[in-house]
């Protein structure tokens, strides 16, 4: 395995709303366009020989947006289902959700259960889209499901704990992207975050085209990743 190459990449699909208004358009304009961008941007990282995406589509937070911006995002799911679901066959890819689900408005939840359901024999490459996902909400969930297993004893350890997150069985992203240039972590993904190497770009999300995804893996293959350790190991 080429270690220089990220297995997961996670990314905060940022900016979508300065985007539309720099070109004069309406916020919701901005979100269509980086719906559009988001099977490119997988094309490339399968090109490159990653394979898993996060995406944060959108979180417990963007419930307080405007009625009419939180609609349209509602909206655009089963739309995204509906003309991704095709091309993910077509390219091995499978599509999955992290998040409370059941907070999705119906039309949403059913788009999303076809479109798993018919990808889940695909093996290439996984997306997986946050959708009303927090990261303290996915560790809240954890420890109450935990709580409720009556099946388990004895002590928890972090091994033990991640079989109760959303996705225990996908190891954790190596590459975390935010674009849009601001430096927070927004409640995304706070425990499998944790070793992972940040890059922040100003690039606007339906910008973040492959040349700027190209500068994000190069970035990444220089890293020195140490996990807490120091570089060359013990001595
Ligand atoms: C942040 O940009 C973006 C979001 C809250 C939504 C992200 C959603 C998409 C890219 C569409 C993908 C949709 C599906 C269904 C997969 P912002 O609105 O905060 O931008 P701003 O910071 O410029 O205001």
């Amino acid at each position: 395995m080429n270690t220089t190459v990220p297995q997961h990449v996670a990314i905060i699909m940022d900016g979508n709303g300065r985007w539309a208004q720099q070109r004069g358009k309406i916020r919701t304009e901005g979100h269509r366009a980086g719906a559009k961008r988001l099977p490119k941007v997988v094309e490339a990282l399968m090109a490159a020989g990653v394979k898993t995406l996060t995406v944060y589509a959108f979180s417990t937070e963007n419930w307080k947006r405007p009625e009419a911006e939180v609609s349209f995002l509602m909206g655009l799911i089963p739309q995204f289902c509906k003309e991704q679901t095709e091309f993910a066959r077509k390219h091995g890819i499978r599509l999955r959700v992290m998040g409370r689900m059941k907070g999705l408005p119906k039309a949403a939840q059913d788009a999303l259960r076809k479109a798993m359901e018919e990808t889940k024999d695909e093996s290439k490459f996984t997306l997986v889209l946050a959708l009303n996902y927090g990261g303290r909400a996915e560790i809240l969930d954890a420890v109450n499901a935990l709580l409720a297993d009556k099946t388990r004893s004895g002590e928890v350890t972090e091994d033990v704990f991640r079989n109760y997150l959303y996705a225990p069985d996908i190891p954790d992203p190596d590459l975390m992207i935010r674009t849009g240039g601001e430096k927070r972590l927004s409640n995304f993904l706070l425990w499998e975050l944790s070793y992972a190497e940040l890059y922040v770009t100003d690039a606007l999300w339906p910008d973040f085209d492959e040349t700027e995804l190209q500068k994000a893996l190069d970035a990444y293959a220089n890293r020195d990743r140490r996990y807490g350790g120091i570089k060359g190991g013990k001595e």
